[in-house]
């Protein structure tokens, strides 16, 4: 075989196929405790464990999501969470041949703070290389990892080089663990700074990143990617419409990410629900050389939150919303979505 030998190739380029599969896309609910207490706290409920539990447990036992949905990635308490009947959750998932996937990203640290005065604009994360061992053995796949980079101010060289190469580490140490590393340099919204300008910021981080997955052996057949759509800053005066967001990011990514990479699995980032469905879909108007989807939290879970209110005689309709969003998003996928 071309793909060269090493204990978990074929695993992984399986894998990573599975996930990038057509009409199929990731449902991400990997928002650490104290995020998922600012999305309980939006529909008026405390963030004990048992609130996060019912919720996650909603998300997860929604039948018919494997439709749709192929990966989930979770935080860390709810790969060792149960339902309130007593089945894991991530057999939840694996019942739906859902593949479960855990965040591995411990702590968002300011790494670059002080080192030079235009440098405040780039957040790594710290992981534990244990814990990809340890997940190895239980058959996960895929981790992710994400590392924010932020255009205004910046971001300066030292701050993509860093970011780059943690990630391609973190993909080369995943890989070597036979699971499926999802790499995310997260490039933000934030700003009022122009789409053009957001594309010469992501041709530079995706072009370090691909120059350290390579240095580090990375096998590319064996990864996927989770990166930010190029659109215009949130504060620019102008938006772009989806057609003009595929365009650029596209653009973008033909220039950067080789055709072996299985699956680019988009982040939603603050987009609303209905903006990422049509930028996917227009991204999706002809053939990609790479399975173009979704990794999507926010724009999966909004309405669901709100369908659901915390009330256990919502959590079909909690479902409901969540069923016609991952549907929307499959359509999306397979560029046929119509509002
Ligand atoms: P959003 O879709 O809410 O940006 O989240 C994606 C993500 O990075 C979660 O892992």
């Amino acid at each position: 075989s071309v793909i060269r030998a090493g204990s978990y190739s074929e695993e992984l380029v399986k894998t990573a196929k599975t996930i990038a599969s057509p009409g199929r896309g990731i449902l991400a609910i990997d928002e650490s405790n104290a995020t998922c207490g600012k999305r309980l706290a939006s529909i008026g409920l405390d963030n004990t464990e048992a609130n996060r539990q019912a919720y996650r447990q909603l998300l997860l036992t929604t039948p018919g999501l494997g439709q749709y949905i192929s990966g989930s990635i979770l935080f860390e308490e709810t790969l060792y969470q149960s339902t309130t009947d007593g089945k894991k959750m991530v057999d939840c998932l694996r019942e739906q041949n859902i593949v479960p996937g855990i965040k591995v990203d411990k702590a968002r640290i300011h790494s670059l703070l002080l080192l030079e005065s235009n440098t405040i604009n780039f957040f790594s994360t710290v992981y534990h290389n244990s814990y990809l061992f340890s997940l190895s053995f239980t058959g996960f796949s895929p981790p992710s990892r994400r590392t924010v980079v932020s255009i205004p101010c910046g971001p300066s060289a030292l701050a993509v080089k860093e970011a780059a190469w943690g990630l391609a580490r973190y993909a080369a140490i995943s890989q070597d663990n036979g699971l499926v590393p999802i790499v995310e340099p997260e490039i933000l919204l934030d700003g009022d700074h122009s789409i053009d300008t957001t594309l010469e910021v992501a041709e530079r981080v995706w072009a370090e990143v691909f120059h350290y997955l390579a240095e580090n052996n990375v096998l590319f057949e064996g990864i996927l990617l989770k990166p930010s759509m190029v659109t215009p800053g949130a504060d620019h005066k102008e938006k772009a419409s989806p057609e003009t967001i595929a365009k650029y990011t596209l653009t973008m990514l033909k220039r950067r990410v080789p055709p072996a990479v299985p699956g680019i699995m988009f982040l939603s980032g603050g987009q609303s629900e209905m903006e990422a469905t049509l930028n996917l879909h227009a991204m999706n108007q002809s053939p990609n050389p790479w399975h173009v989807s979704f990794s999507y939290a926010r724009a999966l879970q909004n309405s669901v939150l709100k369908a659901w209110q915390g009330l256990p005689e919502n959590v079909e309709a909690g479902q409901k919303a969540l069923l016609t969003r991952a549907k929307a998003n499959s359509l999306a996928q397979l560029g046929k979505y119509s509002a």
